[in-house]
């Protein structure tokens, strides 16, 4: 009998990943989809008629019991939420729901109508916020700085407390910063990568982005997704941050990114004056922009992944110059053919 999945957040940048991972172990895949005026399964397009999507929402206990129920699923990714930092300061009690209660929903469907499922928590690095040490263990204690990072930080401790409460085997991955060509356009690495592609083509002329300082652990989503199946994998249920142990500002990401497109930038000002000069021409490409700074930002995220790599045996296969050059080139061809 092949196994079956349930993914909540089949649409989004892992979810269409990881049901690419488990349609390849042989698993029947089940994604929860939620109603909107206009499809958006462009990630998941390729492989839509080998999966099995289920109407669903967050918000909606019932619909989330039901999809369970006809999913009859072996294994749970909760990987659904309102995903971007920016956004949750400007709506903080739909985060709040998304993000934190629906983790309950989502537990409490699987309580009820698939106890013996296991579970795994999409957790995040954005719960160390303000970090206590460097780098971040299992064991780092979570300062959140963002309506995001607190709602994160619920759901991990449902998760947990879910496992300890009911027995449910529910394990909380907590993922450091994982990119990829399929990232949403708001995040910033896609976000330099597209932006850089369309100034090479010319159909851009400059880049605005806010704080170029913050450090990030950035590695390939398509390498995270192993790591969560990794969990659900091994004899006990447990807690693993899953990262590179690299970290590298914005600003080297914004440099590798046009390096690889044969441009060289020099900068000049500071802050929110600065500016990166194309050294070849003596154009402006990347402007600093106050809008795109945060209230409270996160500013140096650095993963210790020993657990993961000891107990499940994971380790990345993509560093962070692979990942710009998959990113900025996928931009590039994309860009080049018409596409937008
Ligand atoms: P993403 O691309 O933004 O995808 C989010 C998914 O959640 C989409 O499928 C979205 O559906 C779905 N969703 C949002 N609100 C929903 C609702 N009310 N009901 C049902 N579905 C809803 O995010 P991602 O980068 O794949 O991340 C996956 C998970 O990992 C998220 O929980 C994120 O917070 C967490 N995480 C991500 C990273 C990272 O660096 N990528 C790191 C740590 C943790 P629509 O397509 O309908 O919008
Ligand atoms: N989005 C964005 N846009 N970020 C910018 C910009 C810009 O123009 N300029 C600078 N940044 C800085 C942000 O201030 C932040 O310090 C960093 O770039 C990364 O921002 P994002 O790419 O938006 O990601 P994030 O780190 O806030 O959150 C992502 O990673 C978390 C894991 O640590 C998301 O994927 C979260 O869902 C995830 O939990």
């Amino acid at each position: 009998m092949p196994k079956r999945a349930l993914i909540t957040g089949i649409t989004g940048q892992d979810g269409s990943y990881l049901a690419e991972l488990l349609l390849g172990q042989g698993y029947q895949v089940h994604g929860v989809v939620r109603r909107s005026s206009t499809l958006n399964f462009s990630r998941i397009e390729h492989i839509q008629d080998r999966l099995t999507l289920l109407p669903g929402d967050l918000l909606d206990q019932n619909s989330l019991i039901d999809a369970v129920q006809q999913a009859r699923p072996d294994e749970v990714y909760n990987l659904a939420a309102q995903s971007f930092v920016q956004t949750s300061w400007n709506q903080p009690v739909l985060t709040g729901e998304f993000t934190a209660l629906g983790v309950t929903r989502v537990l409490e469907a699987v309580r009820l109508a698939a106890p013996e499922a296991r579970f795994y928590q999409a957790s995040s690095s954005e719960m160390f916020g303000q970090v206590r040490e460097t780098p971040q263990t299992e064991l780092t204690p979570f300062h959140p700085r963002s309506p995001y990072g607190v709602a994160k930080v619920y759901g991990h401790y449902a998760t947990v407390n879910y496992r300890e409460s009911y027995g449910l085997f529910a394990c909380s991955g907590i993922l450091f910063n994982h990119e990829s060509p399929r990232r949403g356009l708001e995040f910033v690495t896609r976000k330099i990568t597209d932006g850089a592609a369309r100034i090479k083509l010319g159909l851009a002329d400059e880049l605005r982005l806010g704080n170029l300082e913050a450090q990030r652990d950035w590695g390939f989503a398509g390498d995270y997704v192993k790591a969560m199946w990794r969990m659900l994998q091994h004899d006990r249920p447990d807690d693993f941050v899953v990262g590179t142990g690299r970290t590298h500002t914005v600003r080297y990401f914004v440099e590798q990114t046009f390096a690889a497109l044969g441009i060289t930038l020099a900068w000049e000002g500071r802050e929110l004056d600065e500016v990166g000069v194309d050294t070849a021409n003596g154009r402006v490409v990347v402007r600093t922009d106050e809008r795109f700074y945060r209230p409270a930002e996160v500013n140096l995220l650095l993963s210790d992944p020993t657990k993961a790599r000891e107990v499940l045996g994971w380790t990345p296969e993509v560093d962070i110059e692979g990942l710009v050059e998959m990113m900025v080139r996928a931009d590039y061809e994309r860009l080049s053919t018409g596409r937008r």
